[in-house]
C-alpha cells in the first residue's frame, strides 16, 4: 500500500483581465461584469476544491498546511476583497512562514484588495511590468501606462516584491534601450525579477516587428549580465534574485515536487512512488483531465528542469551514464556553457540560449 504524501504548495488561476493582450496564449477573459464575473469564479472554486479532495484522496495525498502559495492569472488582483473572503472560506492553512504571492496588474487593484490578501497571509507579489518605457508599453498592447506602474511600484515600496518583464519584444523605429528600462524599475528596489522572452500567441499581428532570435539572445545575456553586476542571482532561465529571495513556489515545479492547482486550465501535479499524476481544471466545470506520467516520463522531464536552473548538475541528478555524462559537459565547458563548482557543474546563461540543442544533445545516454 502506498503512504500518504502530503500537500504544501498550492496555485490558483484566476481567469479575467481587464483588457486582452494582443501577445498573450493564457486562458483568460475579458473583465466586463466585475461582480457577476468574480461569483461565478468564486463559485468554480468552490466547487472545484470538493472535487479536489477526491483527486487527493485517489492520489494517496492530504493537505498540510501550505508552505507555498501563488495566485496567478490572468489578473489576480481583480478577484479583489471577494477573493480574500473565497479563499478565506476553503479554509486552507498557511504554514507560519508560508510564501504567499498575489500577481499583480498596474491599474488593476484596489487598496481594499491589497489589505484583504494581506490580512489572510499574502507577503509577496508579482507586479506585471512588462516593459519601463511608455512607447514599448504600447507597442505591446498593454492596458496600463507608466504612470499606473510607478503608482503600484511605490505602493509596495518596503515589500517583498518581482517584476514581470518581456524580452525579444516587438520593435519600430525606435530601438528599445531595455538596460535603460531596467536601471528605472530598480531604483524601486524589487527583490525579484522575472524575464520571459515573448512567445506570441497564433496570428500574432505584429510578428514581422520580432526582432530575430540572435538579437534576442544578445538581449538576454545583455541583461543577465547588467542583473548580476547589481547582485542578482540568475537562478533560473527565466529568473533572477537577490539572495534569498528565489521563489520558493517555482522552486517546487523546476524540483518535481507536488504543487495543487484551482482554476480554469490550472495543472496541479502530485508527486508519488514511481509515477506522478498531471491534472489540468477544464474551463466549463469544475472537472480534470489527468495524466499519469512514468519513471521515464518524470526523468525526462527532470532533465529539461534540472538544466534550467543554476542548482549543480551531476549524472546521477539527472539518471545519465556517468562516463559519458562527462565527456559531453567537458564538451560543453570549453564551450563556455557551464563551469564545475564543488557539486558537480553549474549551467551559465550561454547554455540556456541554445538549451533545446542541449538538452536533446543527453538523450541517448540516459539511463
Ligand atoms: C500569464 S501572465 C499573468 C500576469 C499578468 N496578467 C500580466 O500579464 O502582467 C504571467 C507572465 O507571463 C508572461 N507572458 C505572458 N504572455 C507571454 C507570452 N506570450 N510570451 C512570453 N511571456 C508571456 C508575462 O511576463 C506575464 O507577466
Ligand atoms: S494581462 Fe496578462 S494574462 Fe491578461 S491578457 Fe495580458 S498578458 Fe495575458
Amino acid at each position: 500500500m502506498l503512504s500518504m504524501s502530503s500537500v504544501t504548495s498550492l496555485y490558483i488561476h484566476v481567469p479575467f483581465c481587464r483588457h486582452l493582450c494582443n501577445y498573450c496564449d493564457f486562458y483568460k477573459q475579458k473583465f466586463e461584469r466585475p461582480s457577476a464575473q468574480r461569483e461565478e469564479f468564486s463559485q468554480y472554486i468552490l466547487g472545484s476544491l470538493k472535487r479536489h479532495e477526491s483527486i487527493l484522496s485517489e492520489n494517496h495525498h492530504s493537505w498540510e498546511p501550505l508552505e507555498t502559495l501563488y495566485l496567478g492569472g490572468g489578473t489576480a488582483s481583480l478577484w479583489d476583497v471577494e477573493g480574500a473572503d473565497c479563499f478565506e472560506s476553503l479554509g486552507l492553512k498557511l504554514a507560519q512562514d508560508c510564501e504567499a504571492t498575489l500577481e499583480i496588474d498596474p491599474g488593476a487593484w484596489t487598496e481594499e484588495g491589497l489589505m484583504a490578501w494581506k490580512k489572510l497571509g499574502i507577503n509577496r507579489y508579482s507586479v506585471g511590468t512588462q516593459s519601463f518605457d511608455t512607447h514599448h508599453l504600447k507597442l505591446l498592447d498593454r492596458a496600463h501606462d507608466l504612470n499606473e506602474t510607478k503608482v503600484l511600484l511605490e505602493r509596495l515600496k518596503g515589500e517583498n516584491f518581482s517584476v514581470d518583464f518581456l524580452l525579444g519584444a516587438p520593435e519600430k523605429n525606435q530601438a528599445r534601450d531595455v538596460i535603460k528600462e531596467l536601471e528605472s524599475l530598480l531604483s524601486y528596489s524589487p527583490k525579484h525579477l522575472s524575464l520571459y522572452i515573448l512567445q506570441p500567441a497564433a496570428g500574432y499581428k505584429l510578428k514581422a516587428l520580432i526582432p530575430d532570435d540572435e538579437i534576442t539572445s544578445k538581449e538576454y545575456l545583455r541583461v543577465s549580465e547588467f542583473l548580476r553586476s547589481r547582485g542578482f542571482h540568475h537562478y533560473e532561465v527565466s529568473n533572477f534574485a537577490l539572495p534569498g529571495f528565489e521563489s520558493r513556489h517555482n522552486r517546487r515545479y523546476w524540483e518535481s515536487q507536488s504543487v495543487a492547482a484551482l482554476g480554469p486550465t490550472a495543472v496541479g501535479y502530485l508527486d508519488q512512488e514511481k509515477e506522478a499524476i498531471r491534472y489540468k481544471w477544464k474551463p466549463s466545470a469544475p472537472e480534470v483531465e489527468k495524466e499519469i506520467l512514468t519513471l521515464k516520463d518524470i526523468k525526462l522531464e527532470q532533465l529539461y528542469l534540472r538544466l534550467r536552473t543554476s542548482e549543480p548538475i551531476s549524472a546521477q541528478r539527472l539518471s545519465l551514464e556517468p562516463n559519458a555524462f562527462e565527456r559531453r559537459i567537458e564538451k560543453w565547458e570549453a564551450r563556455g556553457l557551464c563551469e564545475r563548482v564543488a557539486r558537480g557543474w553549474r549551467m551559465k546563461p550561454e547554455a540556456w540560449v541554445i538549451l533545446d540543442s542541449l538538452v536533446e544533445d543527453l538523450f541517448d545516454i540516459m539511463i
